[in-house]
C-alpha cells in the first residue's frame, strides 16, 4: 500500500534528473530543493533517533535492526512494512506521505544520508540520537557501482574506472564518501552519536546489538537478541520481499540481473600464496636476500 508513493506520475517524470544541492548530486526521483532543503530545518524532538550513512553502507541492514529493537518482540512492522517506510528518509520527497502513516507506539525513527555540513545546525537544536553506520570505502564503491546498474533513476556507468575516478574525487552521486564520513565522525563530541561500522555488525552482531541497545536506552534480554539476529540476517533480509526491494517496480529497481542484496560480506583477506603485506616494498629485497644466502651456501 505503500508502494504508490514511489509509483506517482509526477515521479516518474523525474526519473533521470538531478538535483544539486550544496555542490552535492542527489537523483531528482527522489529529492526536489524543497524536500532538500525541508530536511536541514527539520525539527527532531529529543526522543527521535536518526540513522545516518552514505549510501551503500548498510543501510537497510541496520534500518531492519533498529526497528526490531524497538518493535519490542511484535514482528508485524518487520513482516509487512517496507524498511524505508518504518524509518523514512527525512530528505526524500516521500516524507511527509511515509512520516504520516507511522507507528506512533515507537519513538520517531529516520534515516538520511545527508553530509554532516547539512544537517548538524539542525539536530544540534535538540537532543536526538544519531546512529552513524560506516562501511570501507572499496566495498562501498563496488556496491554502489552495482546499484547504479539497477537503480533506473540513477545514469548507468560509463566503466568501472570512471566511476572509481569519480568516487574518489568526490563527484558522484550523495557527495564524497571521504567528507561524509569525516564529517560526521568530527561531530562526535557535539551530538549524542553512536558511531558503528558495517564490518562490526558482521564479526560481531551480538556484541554490537547490545552495546546499540544500551546507547538507545532499550537494553535488551537474550531472547529478544536471538530474534533480532534471525530477522537481520542476511539470509532473513535477501529472501523477504518486504525488506528486499522487490517491491518496486523494475522501472525504479530492477533487480533481474543484479540483486539488491548482492554480496553482504566484507572483504575478503587476500589468499595465502601471496606474499604477506608486511613486506610490500620490501619483497623484491627479501628474494636478492634469499637468492644470496642460497648463493652463498651452495659456494658460487
Ligand atoms: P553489497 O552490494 O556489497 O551486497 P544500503 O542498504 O546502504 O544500500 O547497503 C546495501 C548493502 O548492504 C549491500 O551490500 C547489501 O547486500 C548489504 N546488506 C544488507 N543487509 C545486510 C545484512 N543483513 N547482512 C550483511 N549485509 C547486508
Amino acid at each position: 500500500t505503500l508502494c504508490p508513493v514511489l509509483h506517482s506520475t509526477s515521479m516518474t517524470e523525474r526519473m533521470n534528473t538531478t538535483e544539486i544541492f550544496d555542490g552535492v548530486r542527489f537523483p531528482g526521483f527522489i529529492h526536489t530543493p524543497e524536500s532538500l532543503k525541508a530536511a536541514c530545518s527539520f525539527q527532531f524532538q529529543d526522543t527521535d533517533i536518526l540513522l545516518v550513512t552514505f549510501p551503500k553502507s548498510g543501510t537497510t541492514w541496520m534500518q531492519q535492526v533498529l526497528s526490531l529493537i524497538f518493535c519490542e518482540g511484535h514482528l508485524w512492522p518487520i513482516h509487512n512494512l517496507p524498511t524505508w517506510a518504518r524509518m523514512p528518509w527525512i530528505e526524500q520527497i516521500s516524507f511527509d506521505s511515509l512520516h504520516s502513516k507511522r507507528n506512533t507506539s515507537w519513538p520517531r525513527l529516520f534515516t538520511s544520508h545527508l553530509n554532516a555540513k547539512g544537517l548538524a545546525p539542525a539536530l544540534m537544536k535538540s537532543k536526538a540520537k544519531v546512529v552513524y553506520m560506516a562501511r570501507n570505502p572499496k566495498d562501498v564503491l563496488v556496491s554502489f557501482f552495482h546499484f547504479h546498474r539497477i537503480a533506473g533513476f540513477l545514469p548507468n556507468p560509463s566503466s568501472f574506472e570512471d566511476f572509481v575516478d569519480e568516487f574518489l574525487e568526490g563527484t558522484g552521486f550523495f557527495g564524497s564518501w571521504f567528507d561524509h564520513v569525516k564529517g560526521w565522525l568530527s561531530l562526535q563530541k557535539d551530538l549524542t552519536l553512536f558511531f558503528v561500522t558495517y564490518e562490526e555488525l558482521h564479526q560481531e552482531p551480538r556484541c554490537t546489538i547490545r552495546k546499540l541497545s544500551e546507547f538507545l536506552g532499550r537494553p535488551l534480554g537474550p531472547k529478544e537478541e536471538d530474534i533480532i539476529l534471525e530477522h537481520s540476517s542476511f539470509s532473513f533480509m535477501s529472501q523477504s520481499n518486504i525488506v528486499n526491494y522487490s517491491l518496486l517496480s523494475k522501472e525504479i529497481i530492477d533487480q533481474s540481473e543484479v540483486k539488491f542484496f548482492r554480496k553482504g560480506r566484507p572483504p575478503s583477506q587476500p589468499p595465502s600464496k601471496y606474499p604477506r603485506p608486511i613486506l610490500g616494498p620490501f619483497y623484491p629485497f627479501f628474494v636478492c636476500v634469499c637468492f644470496g644466502l642460497v648463493g652463498w651456501l651452495v659456494g658460487w
